[in-house]
């Protein structure tokens, strides 16, 4: 039994502090030459760092020391001989001119990687410049996206900071089994088109314990989106985490299996959104669980809006052909910052069906708040406040 303690205390010092240098021996991107000053471009002296790194037949760290580290656009592409952890205590900064990025489309940009874990850091896409040239309306790059992944596999990005993304902060496309957890995501309320998170076209992704303040959706929901998992959020200010828009495109993938548990908006503009244009599409959005939630003076709680038609381009007098069945409302409660907490809006050719509502409880000014229903047909139990509109 001793022997046996004795053994196992040995084997946690051995875990917990072995090898501390491991970080440091492994790719220190100040040995490929970065500076932590802020101000030199360390761009290349990543990528070469990426490139051993990627070539290591054995795990790979790469480790980013404290300091502040200029990063242009880059791209880190696999696959890599074996699994790398991307280790940051420092901050990676974008050029201040955001013309600096081109026409890149993205910032930080991980391509066909597998099995990579991004711990801590902050990127700071010093997004201001952007918006503030495409609300003038002048002619401006399509903007950078701070963070992605196309086609990576068993993924885990975790302790990561973004602030003052261009574009969207967190892009996960195309992708397999990706965990996002301990995230923190920062830019004003009214930075444009500044998304948490937004999956699209991927399967097996989990978001959890993260807190989002930004200028559109906490967390957006593209199509061919499967299996996604959401728990412990808190959102707000943003747009809430919604599903679509989807009918972008007339062929297009639907979003099933989405599940949002014990998460917390304040003062969004929506909770739990689903989203479609008024047009014509194959698209489906179906088994979507939503529960657990609190609503602090939030605009929209519950919304599912299939009139969709930006600028009325494109769609007057059409309707969404996007289908919305089983999606599960559970145990919702808070405070509404207008009269109507519930719209369900779909489509008068597609009518939402399926749809379950279970205790809910959203207030306007201490009083019930109203909710409103078109083509939609579904069942309730437990307490529902608003009165029921199914
Ligand atoms: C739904 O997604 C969860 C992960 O969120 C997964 O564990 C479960 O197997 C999926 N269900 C189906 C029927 O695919």
């Amino acid at each position: 039994m001793a022997m046996l303690i004795v053994s196992s205390v040995v084997l946690f010092l051995f875990t917990a502090f072995c090898c501390p240098s491991n970080i440091n021996a492994a790719y220190n991107v100040i040995s490929f030459g970065a500076k932590p000053d802020g101000q030199t471009d360390s761009t290349q002296a990543f990528l070469r760092a990426w490139t051993s790194a990627c070539n290591s037949v054995q795990a790979a760290t790469i480790y980013v020391p404290r300091g502040r580290f200029l990063l242009k656009a880059v791209v880190f592409r696999g696959p890599c001989k074996n699994q790398i952890n991307v280790q940051i205590d420092g901050t990676l900064i974008a050029p201040l001119d955001y013309r600096a990025m081109g026409n890149s489309g993205n910032w930080i940009l991980f391509i066909k990687v597998n099995r990579v874990r991004v711990t801590g850091g902050t990127l700071d896409a010093k997004g201001a410049g952007f918006w503030a040239c495409r609300a003038s309306g002048n002619n401006c790059p399509v903007g950078a996206r701070s963070i992605t992944f196309n086609w990576a596999n068993d993924i885990v990005v975790s302790g990561l900071t973004s602030i003052n993304s261009q574009l969207s902060h967190i892009v996960i496309n195309s992708c397999n089994n990706v965990l996002v957890r301990n995230v923190k995501i920062i830019a004003p309320d009214l930075s444009p088109n500044t998304d948490g998170i937004h999956v699209q076209s991927s399967t097996g992704v989990t978001i959890s314990s993260s807190n989002i303040k930004t200028g559109d959706d906490c967390i957006s929901i593209g199509p061919g989106t499967r299996n996604l998992w959401m728990e412990r959020i808190q959102c707000g200010p943003g747009h809430g985490v919604s599903i679509g828009s989807l009918a972008r495109e007339f062929n297009e993938d639907g979003v099933q299996n989405v599940t949002l548990t014990n998460s917390v908006f304040t003062g969004s503009d929506n909770g739990v959104r689903i989203k479609s244009w008024a047009r014509p599409s194959t698209s489906f959005v179906r088994n979507i669980v939503y529960r657990n939630l609190v609503m602090k003076n939030v605009e929209n709680p519950l919304i599912i809006d299939q009139n969709y038609c930006h600028n009325n381009i494109n769609c007057p007098g059409q309707s969404s052909g996007v289908k919305i069945s089983q999606v599960t409302y559970k145990n919702i409660q808070g405070t509404s910052a207008t009269p109507v907490a519930v719209i369900f809006d779909c489509s008068p050719s597609n009518p939402c069906r399926g749809i379950r509502m279970q205790d809910i409880k959203l207030t306007y000014l201490n009083k019930p708040a109203q909710a409103s229903c078109t083509h939609i047909g579904g069942t309730t139990t437990g307490v529902i406040v608003p009165e029921s509109c199914l």
